[in-house]
């Protein structure tokens, strides 16, 4: 990549590799959570974290691997059969926020580490679909 400037928001921030580093550190702690962890399917951990993980890339301009593996997006949908209210959106909130402090900030600049983190709470406000 010497002399190019990097074509994509997911390149810039070392594609692939930070993508997986980011869902695998939240994943970790999910798995260990009383509140939304159970929610997940015990039997496919790498399944979730793969989807996870594609739907990023492919947001942020990598390859289109979601889409190919799992059609269009439609997050609230297949979030439907998830109680989320206030506490579950903050509690993925919070694991994201400690998986996205492990990324150094040379990988992770202020600008770049700010957008994604203001499109998980985007994504996140939207999912709530319980309101208590
Ligand atoms: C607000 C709190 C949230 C809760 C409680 C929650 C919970 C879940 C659960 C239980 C699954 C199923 C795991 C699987 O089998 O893939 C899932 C899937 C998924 N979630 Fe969330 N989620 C939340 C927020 C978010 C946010 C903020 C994003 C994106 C920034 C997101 C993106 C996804 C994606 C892409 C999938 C896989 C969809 C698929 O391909 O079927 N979720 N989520």
């Amino acid at each position: 990549m010497t002399g190019q400037q990097p074509t994509s928001f997911y390149e810039a921030i070392g594609g692939e590799e930070t993508f997986s580093t980011i869902v695998h550190r939240f994943y970790l702690q999910v798995r260990e959570d009383n509140l939304i962890g159970p929610m997940y399917p015990v039997d496919d951990w790498e399944g979730a974290e793969a989807r996870l993980k594609w739907f990023l890339a492919q947001y942020w301009g990598g390859p289109p691997t979601f889409s190919e593996n799992r059609g269009h997006p439609r997050l609230r949908m297949r979030h439907h059969p998830f109680s989320i209210g206030m506490a579950e959106r903050d509690r993925w909130l919070e694991m994201m926020a400690r998986a996205l402090d492990t990324v150094d900030e040379q990988t992770l600049p202020g600008p770049y580490r700010q957008a994604l983190w203001e499109h998980m709470v985007r994504v996140a406000d939207m999912l709530i679909n319980r309101f208590d």
